[in-house]
């Protein structure tokens, strides 16, 4: 037969009434003996294709009996809307091609599977209906993260990914062995952002970075991507006013074009149509105060002969479970400002105010979904810096060079960092991370 030109499943409802030439993977399959009925999967989407023996004939109708799912297939026939269902369309197939079959029976059938068994079958487990719903919702994130920068006028300065300096703290460093000389896989670009910032007013650079956490959550990956703005002249004030700007415009654009993702993945939408502005915006200490609040009801509640429940020791950083008691009393996302200093990493501005904080915000996403963003204002401050560098035990020759930025015109400036798999989870409703990214790295999952 001779090759048609390339017709997608999305671009069916321009072809009613025409027969059309279709590639893909048989998705599921069913038969009424006179008729089958063909779940066709081509990247796209997923249409239903009719057979029947007099339309096909005898030795193509009876290989499509054989035909196991995810064969590679053709399928040739006229495109119908569907009587009902505007959007919907079938194929009256004319001609079938199995053009090639499975090695053996494909491993995910559509009965249950343990995560971890979907997880080393990753590399097949992205064809299925859910993960390809939210990968696209994935790529309509970070389309829209660009979209949103882009527009602003912001300058793409892409930073490096192996470097010789620590950013966040030294626990958390992949090391390796750079001709002879230690260097670490990126934990974030936000110290070349801040040259970018001082070289073109407004970055952001936007890849993977890693983090050799060694704590097993589900909020935690190894490897992540993260976008990360730079202002110049920008205090703390202004970089929450730009990350709530962001996350409205990024979950605006998700309802705007992926609603039929959504609803395969089930998710409350109503819950992402009240993220709007203004989000909250709560100091540390009114966070720690909803803390013990929460912490003082249980205490009543609590059996006697149960452990004692003790208050939220104060100059602590949130856990996750922390950050989901805070996040629980907003319907959309709450920005905590002003952490103490010292859990914070040693670029933080002091606030002028209260030495012991740091001009730091983290935005929690609602229903428990915790941090997506952390950020702040940056210590421009050549003495302080020194010895902030110094305090952390930070090789400080290393760090010379982000140290000139502050030499040679230092200025206020302000930015943050947004985790892409966190942002998909929460806007997804997924319960874990490791289904946010095509090919997750955690702790104990180096494959496929
Ligand atoms: O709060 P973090 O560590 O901040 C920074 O790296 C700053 N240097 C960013 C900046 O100001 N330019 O990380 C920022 C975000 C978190 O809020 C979270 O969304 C995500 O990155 N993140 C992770 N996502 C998945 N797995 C991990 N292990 C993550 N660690 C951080
Ligand atoms: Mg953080």
């Amino acid at each position: 037969m001779k090759d048609a030109p390339a017709i997608a499943t999305h671009d069916l409802g321009a072809h009613v009434g025409q027969t059309v030439t279709l590639r893909g993977w048989l998705y599921n399959k069913r038969s009424s003996g006179k008729l089958h009925f063909i779940e066709l999967r081509d990247g796209f989407g997923i249409v239903q294709c009719v057979m029947s023996k007099g339309d096909v004939g005898e030795e193509a109708f009876a290989a499509a009996d054989k035909v196991t799912q995810e064969s590679a297939v053709e399928i040739t026939g006229e495109v119908k809307a569907h009587p009902k269902r505007a959007g919907v369309f079938e194929i009256a197939t004319k001609s079938f091609r199995l053009l090639a079959p499975t090695a053996g029976e494909y491993p995910i059938s559509p009965k249950e599977h343990g995560t971890d068994f979907l997880m080393d079958h990753r590399h097949l487990w992205l064809r299925s209906r859910r993960q390809h719903a939210i990968m696209r919702v994935r790529h309509t994130i970070i389309q829209a993260i660009r979209d949103f920068f882009d527009g602003r006028g912001f300058t793409l300065v892409d930073a490096p990914i192996l470097t010789p300096n620590a950013c966040e703290g030294t626990s958390t460093l992949f090391e390796t062995d750079y001709h002879g000389e230690k260097a670490y896989l990126t934990q974030s670009g936000q110290l070349y952002m801040e040259a970018a910032a001082a070289a073109f007013g407004k970055a952001y650079c936007f890849g993977p970075t890693f983090r050799a956490e060694k704590s097993k959550t589900r909020r935690h990956l190894a490897e992540f991507w993260m976008v990360e703005p730079e202002v110049a002249f920008m205090d703390l004030e202004g970089d929450m006013d730009l990350a709530e700007d962001t996350l409205c415009f990024i979950v605006e654009r998700v309802l705007e074009r992926r609603r039929p993702e959504l609803a395969v993945l089930e998710r409350d939408v109503s819950k992402l149509e009240a993220v709007k502005k203004p989000f909250p915006r709560i100091h540390y200490d009114e966070a720690v105060a909803i803390l013990n609040a929460a912490r003082a009801e249980k205490r009543k509640a609590a059996a006697p002969g149960e452990p004692e429940i003790l208050d939220f020791p104060w100059g602590d950083d949130f856990g996750g479970e922390d950050e989901t008691v805070i996040s629980s009393r907003y319907d959309r996302p709450v920005m905590v400002h002003r952490y103490p200093a010292e859990v914070k990493a040693f670029y933080m501005k002091r606030d002028p105010g209260n030495t012991r904080a740091a001009l730091c915000v983290d935005v929690l996403a609602p229903e428990g979904y915790g941090e997506v963003i952390g950020g702040g204002q940056r210590e421009d401050d050549l003495g302080v810096l020194e010895r902030a560098i110094e305090h952390h035990k930070l090789p400080r020759a290393a760090f010379e060079w982000y140290l000139d930025l502050r030499r040679y015109g230092t200025f206020p400036h302000a930015g943050f960092g947004l985790g892409v798999e966190r942002s998909v989870a929460w806007i997804c409703g997924l319960p874990h991370v490791r289904e946010t990214i095509p090919f997750a790295r955690m702790l104990n999952r180096l494959s496929p």
